[in-house]
């Protein structure tokens, strides 16, 4: 069966996702729902208009699901929007004055700054560090007991954390990789939550709970980054050129503004060391778990991406950088994405008045939330929105898809700095898992859960099966 014909035909279940209710949602409902799981706020309406606005609970406020207005907001008026300060008040504790939470002209310099390092070029380089850990992920999860559910969130978020390791640091994390992970996802479990505080627009001095739990996991990677810092530029004064080959962090240590000629200070290399592993960890991860999740659903899609891998040879990366050879594989991720997109909302605030090309007004102040999870199921969008079809990304369909109706990076200026380094990196860990594993999903349905990323509120529990036909071991 070809890549095309398998996915017509496996559509027959609709993946799991909060049905959304007519009825409009009072103050108290929206904000319970806020703090349990925003995803459950959109009401029908959402997924058939193309511009809801109206009063909220943080004032006046426009849902954008228009391509032609997401396109004004985010590229062509961009400069008339800044991230909102709800989105800035739960990143910024963690990530400090990186790339993803700066604004302003601090933004601009590091943008400047850092964007060779994830230049097609670049990324092809750090291609090659990705195979390693996705294989070795491969052989840990077939080393498990037969018939064993495990939680396979924990595995992706492990392995997407080694790529991250092994291309930023070459793997030389002082403390530990361990215990390094370890604060990471303490971090995330703690961090991040909406806050009722700053909802109410509380100061910033108010300690919320979520965030005060965070401090010793924040501290402790901190002082990590500092240290990793320290011996990388010891090792430099001592051996210029690192024998692998030079890495992320070595990447930031020279980086230099273009226009400046200025490189980073101390500080800003550490915070963007932490944002990169903020931003770019859970994401990719969760990416996989609801790759791996749809595929478990799918079989025809399943044996189909199996024959693909099969035949893309031993060279991973080479095949994921070609773009040729594992197409369906990259569709595979792209729709999960769609469906899962594993930052669901994106959140800006007005500078000034605008008026969005005839579609609609926004005034000054004026909460925009462009929610990549609507967008991509917007029944005037899509057609079959809530069903996993892969081959809407495949070559010759995916030209056809609206540029701003597909948001998983986001667009203009401030996209995803990170985007071909994660589609490279998920391409590359898929196809070693499924080169020898099958995934079974054990359980209750999954529930989807907006908390930073988009993630299965229970984890997500698999059987792990040899593609020999043996059960794999824990
Ligand atoms: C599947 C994986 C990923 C997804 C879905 C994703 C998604 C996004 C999105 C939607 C934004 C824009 C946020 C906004 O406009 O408010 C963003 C920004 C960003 N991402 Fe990613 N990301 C992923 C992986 C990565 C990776 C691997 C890295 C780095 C190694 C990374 C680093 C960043 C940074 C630094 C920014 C801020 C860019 C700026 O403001 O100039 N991301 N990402």
């Amino acid at each position: 069966m070809t890549a095309a014909n398998a996915t017509r035909t496996a559509h027959r279940r609709r993946p799991p996702a909060p049905v959304p209710g007519d009825r409009e949602l009072s103050r108290l409902e929206l904000l319970l729902r806020l703090r349990q799981n925003p995803l459950t706020i959109w009401r029908q309406r959402h997924f058939r208009e193309p511009i809801v606005a109206g009063e909220g609970i943080f004032g006046y406020g426009v849902v954008l699901s228009d391509p032609v207005a997401i396109r004004h907001v985010l590229v062509e008026n961009a400069a008339n929007y800044r991230k909102d300060d709800l989105q800035r008040t739960i990143l910024a504790p963690g990530l400090g004055e990186g790339l993803l939470t700066a604004e302003g002209e601090a933004w601009k310099r590091a943008r400047r700054t850092l964007a060779p390092l994830f230049t097609p070029r670049a990324v092809t380089a750090l291609a090659r560090r990705m195979e390693g850990p996705a294989e070795a992920a491969a052989r840990r999860m077939a080393r498990r007991r037969p018939g064993r559910v495990v939680d396979i969130a924990q595995d992706m978020t492990r392995v997407t954390y080694d790529i991250l390791a092994e291309t930023m640091f070459s793997n030389a994390i002082a403390g530990g990789a361990d215990a390094f992970g370890k604060a990471l996802t303490r971090y995330f479990e703690t961090q991040g939550k909406i806050d009722p505080l700053d909802i109410l627009g509380a100061p910033a001095w108010l300690p919320r709970l979520g965030r005060w739990m965070a401090r010793p996991a924040v501290a402790f990677f901190e002082t990590q980054v500092t240290a990793i810092i320290a011996e990388r530029q010891m090792l430099r004064a001592q051996r210029p050129v690192a024998s692998g080959g030079p890495d992320l962090l070595d990447a930031l240590l020279d980086a230099r503004d273009p226009e400046t000629g200025t490189g980073l200070s101390e500080a800003e290399v550490g915070a963007n060391v932490i944002t990169f592993i903020g931003a770019g960890h859970e994401t990719t991860a969760n990416a996989l778990t609801w790759s791996l999740y749809l595929l478990s659903q799918a079989p025809e899609i399943r044996e189909a991406l199996e024959v693909e891998v099969d035949a893309a040879g031993e060279d991973l990366a080479a095949a994921a950088l070609s773009g040729n050879g594992l197409a369906l594989t990259r569709a595979v991720i792209e729709e999960a994405m769609r469906l899962y997109p594993p930052v669901p909302s994106l959140s800006r605030t007005a500078l000034a008045d605008d008026a969005v090309g005839g579609r609609c007004f926004i005034p000054k102040g004026a909460l925009v939330v462009i929610s990549p999870y609507l967008l991509h199921r917007h029944e005037t969008l899509w057609s079959e929105p809530d069903r996993f079809r892969p081959e809407r990304f495949l070559p010759g369909a995916r030209e056809t898809i609206e540029r701003y109706a597909y948001l998983p990076f986001g667009a203009g200026p401030r996209i995803c700095i990170g985007q071909q380094f994660a589609m490279v990196e998920a391409t590359i860990v898929l196809a070693a898992l499924v080169r020898s594993l099958r995934f079974e999903h054990a359980g209750e349905e999954p529930a989807p859960v907006h908390h930073v990323t988009l993630r299965p509120r229970q984890g997500m529990p698999m059987r792990v099966i040899s593609r020999k036909g043996k059960r794999q071991e824990a």
